[in-house]
């Protein structure tokens, strides 16, 4: 991903509201979530009241925990501070208060992703694309450490590519560094291709790291 002022993939806009937004079924992890059928499912380890009187093994199995249900919406400029809270904690060279501010003043697709865990409003993730001239580049697309690995990164990238389509471009780019396999995993499990590298693009520690840039065809993937 690359933040706003950079030469080289730069991206801008903004959409809609309120879309609510479930990840597909994921065996994986436990699901968080707060409200909905929230408080008859028990949380991990030994359940309270007539459950508890049964047979460990009989309860061995984990307790599948309800999709995650979050709501999405365009982000902006009181969204920041949570948002940078997120950021610092998800990179080791996180955006600026600035590339947010400047991204949103110039009108990148930008959105935020709340969850209700426990009755409290959170936080969970955010996405930052520019659309192009037939393309949409992904700058950044973050989940929350806590909220990783439960399906959220993936229905985040579906909410990308359907802005994509709905725009009628032909194609999503985004730039992900070379040691990033979490990310790398889900664009390839998403159907991106490797379209090219940029030596030394990213800060890293000690010196620089290249970038690899990936593609997804939107319109074919779409037109279905
Ligand atoms: C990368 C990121 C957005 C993925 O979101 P997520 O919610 O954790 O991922 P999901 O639960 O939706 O998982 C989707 C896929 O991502 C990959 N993935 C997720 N967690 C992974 C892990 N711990 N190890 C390897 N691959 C992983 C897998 O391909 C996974 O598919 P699977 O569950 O079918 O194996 C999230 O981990 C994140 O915000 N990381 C920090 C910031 C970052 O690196 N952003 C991308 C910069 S290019």
């Amino acid at each position: 991903m690359s933040p706003p002022g950079r030469p080289k993939g730069e991206y801008r806009s903004a959409e809609h509201e309120g879309s609510s937004i479930t990840p597909p079924g994921r065996p994986k992890g436990e699901y968080r979530s707060a409200e909905h059928e929230g408080p008859s499912i028990t949380p991990p380890g030994r359940p309270k009241g007539l459950l508890g009187a049964i047979r460990p093994a009989a309860l061995a199995q984990p307790v599948p925990r309800p999709p995650l249900r979050g709501t999405r919406r365009v982000m902006n400029t009181r969204d920041i501070d949570a948002v940078l809270a997120i950021e610092v904690q998800a990179y080791s060279f996180p955006w600026s208060r600035g590339n947010f501010i400047d991204s949103l003043a110039a009108g990148y697709s930008a959105e935020v992703l709340h969850l209700l865990d426990h009755g409290q409003v959170v936080l969970a993730g955010y996405f930052v694309a520019m659309p192009g001239v037939d393309e949409l580049h992904l700058l950044n697309i973050t989940v929350a450490p806590d909220w990783q690995g439960q399906g959220l990164g993936l229905a985040l990238l579906q909410a990308v590519q359907s802005l994509g389509q709905q725009r009628g471009l032909a194609q999503l780019l985004l730039e992900v560094r070379a040691s990033n396999q979490r990310a790398l995993s889900l664009y390839r499990q998403f159907g991106f291709a490797a379209i090219g590298q940029r030596p030394g693009y990213y800060p890293a520690a000690g010196g620089r790291e290249d970038a690899i840039v990936m593609r997804l065809g939107l319109q074919a993937h779409g037109a279905a």
